[in-house]
């Protein structure tokens, strides 16, 4: 399964949407700025509505589905149109449904344990979850000994900010870094749409900055 496409702009926002209203305008925001990737967390209710109203009205939008704690939240997620899925771990249950279901898979990883029982799962693209409380840079560049050469790739994601950004971006296993601070829970409450276009633009120069080293 591709994850390509969603890891081309080396940044996914994680967004937690409470009101499904706030979907549409917060995909542009995020376009506005930039980025064309966005994983919304099934937090709360409207997260499979707030899919399927990116997917309908933002078209130029990727479309992921986070926090996929079950493996019927996959099927849920496929139905509303996810292009891809996150998990916070690693669980069997999720990885078979998103097999089932075509759906390319971020499975949540912190040990060495958990990276080889992914591999075997048959995923590589792994999310390194919560990152700067397991270890943030050094672990992911402890992990690449062992498992540099078997091809997995980082989506390192809780606690990194536009200031930590380039140093994960740095790390050749580092395929995309995962985070909210573009598009918190409580900027998306308050619709303040200026702010996370000035955000992710924000993000996406300190991305291209790193690329052009
Ligand atoms: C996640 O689920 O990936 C995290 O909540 C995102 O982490 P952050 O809010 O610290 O960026």
């Amino acid at each position: 399964m591709n994850t390509e496409p969603y890891l081309k702009q080396r940044l996914i926002c994680v967004a937690v949407i409470d009101k499904v209203d706030d979907a549409v305008p917060l995909a542009e925001a995020l376009l506005a700025g930039g980025l064309n990737n966005i994983e919304v967390t099934f937090r709360t209710d409207s997260a499979a509505a707030a899919i399927a109203l990116i997917r309908k009205h933002v078209p130029q939008m990727a479309v992921g589905a986070g926090t996929l704690l079950h493996g019927d939240q996959v099927k849920q997620a496929v139905d509303a149109g996810a292009q891809f899925g996150v998990s916070p771990g690693l669980s069997e249950a999720v990885s078979i449904a998103a097999q089932k279901n075509w759906l390319p898979l971020f499975p949540g990883v912190v040990t060495p344990s958990e990276i080889m029982r992914a591999l075997e799962l048959g995923w590589k693209d792994l999310k390194f979850f919560p990152a700067e409380t397991f270890g943030g840079v050094n672990a992911l560049k402890a992990l690449a000994g062992p498992f540099g050469h078997t091809g997995v790739k980082f989506v390192p994601t809780g606690g990194i900010t536009v200031a930590t950004l380039p140093n994960y971006l740095a790390i050749p296993q580092v395929a995309a870094v995962g985070g909210s601070w573009m598009a918190d829970r409580k900027l998306v409450a308050d619709k303040n749409w200026a702010k996370i276009t000035a955000l992710t633009a924000e993000a996406m120069k300190v991305i291209s900055a790193a690329q052009a080293k």
